[in-house]
Order: structure tokens, then sequence, then C-alpha cells
């Protein structure tokens, strides 16, 4: 008999978002992995933009999860103006708004968190790529959570480099850094996939034809939104390629070995000209940080997974 491969349960807090739809989809796509549920924040788009965008990307993949809304605003800060310049307005680059039928959850963002780990105690992996406002939430709903969850893997921060919004702040941690300070300092089990590493796993527009020609469906989409990213890349840093900023998290999650660590509590600024920084501190949680990575690799799991995408949807389509 064949060898049952392990699957490893997941929720993705997520704000889609061009780098967002590429993680899910990776996820999605992943043998290994079973999406129970994407929780929306606001960050790239605004909150109904996110819920919309996530509810399409389930529909389109035909995915079976659920979807629950999240946060429209930070814990604490003025929300910033969602960044169109890097994933269009509505949030797939230059692509239209999609109108999914998807149902939507009746449980907000923070409590479906908290239900879904009561529901599976110990198995769920929450891969959070957007700011850190619903896991900061949940955490205020339920101080236990921590002990149910068995790993947070972050996108976001930057411990070694600079920020990508200012010197010091990357993107989702300054879009929330009272929730990130909370998220880091809970006492779970946690990964910071930072700036430290997305920014050399990089993808070209030949990657994502490649994706394109052998998954029309899922690829072509990537393929399209994608685009306008390379645009924002190439106005930004001179070349045209992308950070995979958010598909990082989901190769943390499944081939953790990928990545070098450091271990070490961190603190967010939460107020100064250097709001938004991850920093080492001398107490607290100890939070694994990636400061290296085999780029090809995780490069070729992306690949290798996406590719198989429209196979995977028609499998699911499957009676
Ligand atoms: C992060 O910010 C967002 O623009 C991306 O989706 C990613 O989660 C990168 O700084
Ligand atoms: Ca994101």
């Amino acid at each position: 008999m064949a060898a049952v491969e392990p699957v490893t349960k997941i929720v993705i807090d997520t704000d889609p978002g061009i780098d967002d739809a590429m993680a899910i989809h990776f996820a999605f796509a992943h043998p290994g992995i079973r999406v129970l549920g994407l929780t929306t924040v606001f960050g790239n788009v605004n909150i109904e933009r996110a819920t919309r965008n996530a509810r399409w990307l389930a529909e389109h993949a035909a995915y079976d999860c659920d979807v629950a809304e999240g946060a429209g605003v930070p814990l604490a800060t003025e929300p910033q103006t969602p960044p169109d310049f890097v994933h269009g307005k509505e949030g797939f680059g230059a692509l239209p708004p999609f109108a999914p039928r998807k149902a939507l959850s009746s449980l907000a963002a923070h409590e479906y968190l908290c239900r879904v780990s009561n529901d599976h105690p110990g198995e769920i992996t929450l891969l959070a790529v957007g700011p850190l406002t619903n896991l900061a939430l949940a955490l205020r709903q339920d101080p236990e959570l921590p002990q149910r969850v068995a790993r947070v893997i972050v996108m976001g921060g930057a411990l070694n480099v600079p920020g990508n919004v200012s010197e010091y702040a990357e993107a989702n941690i300054i879009g929330d850094p009272e929730a990130a300070d909370a998220v880091f300092t809970a006492g779970w089990p946690i990964t910071m996939v930072g700036l430290d590493v997305t920014t050399q796993i990089r993808c070209t527009p030949s990657d994502l034809a490649l994706i394109a020609d052998e998954a029309p469906g899922i690829g072509g989409f990537l393929r399209d939104a994608t685009d306008y990213y390379f645009d924002f890349h190439q106005r930004t840093y001179g070349e045209r390629y992308c950070y995979m900023h958010d598909p990082a998290t989901v190769a943390a999650a499944v081939q953790p070995d990928l990545f070098k660590y450091e271990r070490t509590p961190i603190r967010v600024a939460c107020t100064g000209e250097n709001v938004g920084q991850t920093m080492r501190a001398s107490s607290g949680p100890p939070v694994d940080v990636c400061i290296g990575v085999d780029t090809e690799a995780v490069k070729q799991l992306f690949i290798e997974t996406t590719v198989k995408a429209d196979l995977r949807k028609a499998e699911r389509d499957q009676p």
C-alpha cells in the first residue's frame, strides 16, 4: 500500500493582493496542504475588495474552504491608503473586478480563527500574509488560542534589511504595529518570513508564462494579474521580476528546512520614526526569524506545484 502523505491543515489570513493570490493558489494546489479557510483583512485593498477577492479565488479554483471577513481598520493607528500602485485598484493588477457567488461565513475572521482552532486543536498552521489585526483580535477574544495552534507563519517584518514602506518598516507590520507586537509576543510557535528572505526569492514573467502554459485557467489568471506586479517591481527596482513575499510562507509551512533561522524575541516599534520596525528584544517568547533561504528550491516548489493547479482543480470537480 502506498504511504499516505501527511497533510498540513492551514488557514490563510490574507489581503488579496497579487502575491496573496500566488500564495493561495500555491497552497490550494499543494498535495500536502488542506486549506480549511481564508480569513480576510484590509491591506493591499480595502476589506470589501479583500473579501470579494478571497471568495473569488476559492470559487475559481473550485476549492471547498470557508471564507470569513475580518478587520477593515487597524487596532489603534490610522489606516494607510491601499497601495493600488502595487496591486491595482481591485487587487489583481489590471484585471477587472470579479463577482463571486461563494457564500461568506457568518463568523467574523477572529471568531472563525478561535472556532477552527477549537475544532482542530493543535493541528492548524496559520499563514498570516496581511496586517495582523485579525490575529490580535482573536488573541483578545481567547487568550488560550496560542495553545491550540500548531504554528503561526507571518509574512512580515525585516530584521537585518530595510523596510519596504519606510527605511524601517515592512508593509504588513506598519499596517497594524500594535497587532503585530501582540502577535509576536503571544507565546505561540511562530515563524517570521520577512523581507530578509522574501526579497531574495524572485520570479520572472517567463516563470509565470510556464505556469500559464501548463495550467491555462489558474496559471493564466496568475500570469495576467502578475503583469502589473512586474511593472511595479520594474519601476521600483529596475528589473522585471517580482518578490515572492506571501508564497514564501507556504514553502515555510511544508518545507521549513529550505530556510535558515535565528531564534530571538521580537518586538515591534509602535510609535516614533521607526514605527513598524521589527526588532530583536532581550526578553520575551522566541520567534523563528528566517534569515536565509534556498531561493531556487522555493521557486521550483512554487512552479512545480502551481503548474498542476488546473489538474488539481479537475480532480476536485470529480464527483
Ligand atoms: C507584503 O505586503 C503586501 O503588499 C504583500 O501582499 C505582502 O503580504 C509585502 O511587504
Ligand atoms: Ca499580502
